[in-house]
């Protein structure tokens, strides 16, 4: 079979992005619109803004990725959108934009959960990377801004499967890092903030202790055998700590200067931020980080030992995270597990993983129907 060109679009956040993808396994363009500076003042994204944007932005980003691959409608072979999970109207929009394409250029279209779009970002770097050879079974930490889920994938001859062994009950890690960021006057988001200045502070100045949450599952529809185990992530709790914590350390006062001071400065950047921290804060932001970061790597490391795991793959917006990262690099070589992450370009939301994560459907022939819908709430495994 010759090259197949896939025209990825993705809707389902604060990113307008487009992307072109040969075969799953060459990334030939990739266009990402940020809507971090409309959501910014927010402190969080703003849904109907969102979906305004989407709608503002999705011609020119659609366009770009085409021009960018030297590609026009009639040279792509299929057109793959993100269905869901997301936010309802983000969705729409980028749907919508897809099918009506799809329709008006008779290209085929791929609904593509975003979800499995996170572990093909991975996918497609590796074969780029020329790793054809992965190793199974794989384990892969979805962890972003709206997720925190642990899945078990298999490579079949139909395509990719996959299986949900753990999930966060109640705030993704992604989110605690936004919300502690607000809490502190540090921006949106808050990730990229905090990961910099962890850097200045003390990891060990403040303990949060997270509680092991490692259970049978009570509902017998998400258990494949009576006794597998899952392993499950709370970040609710950390949230409130650090609340407390504010309160308790009387920061009010170093927050409301920081927040003073930042709105002056027109797109504050992390040295920004960092001018405008003291010694408390860079060492709470440093023990908040090193208490997500290490209850995320020891749950993952434990299920994959559980599972006996021979790959393990760590994808999302909080993969982006240098301290996760070099966590993650050192304590799985321990356990002799390899594990691979995206770049940093393709661990936040893109198309280019939509794109990827299409090609095996579209191998299968798996193509939507004229009546497909967008679903916020769609779930992977
Ligand atoms: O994957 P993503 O772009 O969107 C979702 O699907 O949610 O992830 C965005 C999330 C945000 O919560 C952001 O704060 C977090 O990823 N993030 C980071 C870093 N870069 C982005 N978290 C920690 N460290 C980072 N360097
Ligand atoms: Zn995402």
């Amino acid at each position: 079979m010759g090259d197949t060109y896939i025209l990825g679009i993705e809707t389902s956040c604060d990113e307008t992005a487009a992307a072109v993808v040969r075969s799953g396994e060459e990334l030939i363009s990739n266009v990402v619109y940020s809507q971090i500076a409309t959501h910014h003042p927010y402190g969080g994204v703003v849904p109907e803004l969102a979906s305004r944007e989407h709608l503002r932005a999705i011609v020119p980003v659609v366009r770009k990725a085409l021009e960018d691959a030297g590609k026009t409608y009639d040279t792509i072979d299929a057109i793959a959108v993100t269905q869901g999970p997301g936010l309802a109207g983000a969705l729409l929009v980028g749907l919508s934009y897809a099918k009506a394409l799809a329709f008006a250029a008779d290209r085929p279209l791929i609904a593509v959960n975003h979800l499995e779009g996170h572990i093909h970002a991975v996918l497609l770097e590796e074969r780029e990377s020329g790793n054809t050879d992965l190793q199974f079974p794989l384990l892969a930490l979805v962890v972003s801004g709206g997720h925190t889920h642990l899945y078990l994938a298999e490579r079949r001859e139909s395509g990719w499967t996959y299986r949900n062994i753990g999930h966060t009950r109640d705030d993704a890690a992604g989110e605690a890092f936004d919300k502690v960021a607000k809490l502190l006057e540090l921006g949106y988001p808050g990730g990229p903030v905090i990961d910099f200045l962890a850097q200045h502070g003390n990891p060990n100045a403040v303990k949060f202790p997270f509680a092991q949450i490692k259970h049978r599952d009570r509902n017998p529809e998400n258990r494949h055998s009576p006794d597998e185990r899952r392993t499950d992530f709370s970040y609710s709790g950390i949230k409130t700590a650090v609340l407390r914590y504010v309160e308790v350390q009387n920061m009010a006062e170093s927050i409301q200067r920081r927040r003073e001071v930042i709105t002056s400065v027109p797109n504050p950047k992390p040295e920004d931020y960092l001018a405008a921290c003291d010694r408390p804060t860079l060492d709470l932001v440093a023990s908040f980080q090193r208490a997500v970061v290490d209850d995320l790597v020891s749950k993952t490391l434990t299920a994959a030992i559980d599972y006996g795991v021979a790959t393990l793959l760590v994808t999302g917006g909080v993969a982006a995270n240098s301290e996760l990262r070099s966590t993650f690099a050192a304590r799985a070589a321990e356990e002799g597990i390899p594990v691979l992450f995206p770049s940093r370009k393709l661990s936040t939301d893109n198309a280019a993983m939509i794109a990827a994560a299409a090609y095996p459907r579209f191998l299968a022939r798996e193509f939507a129907n004229a009546d497909l819908s967008s679903d916020p709430a769609l779930k992977l495994g």
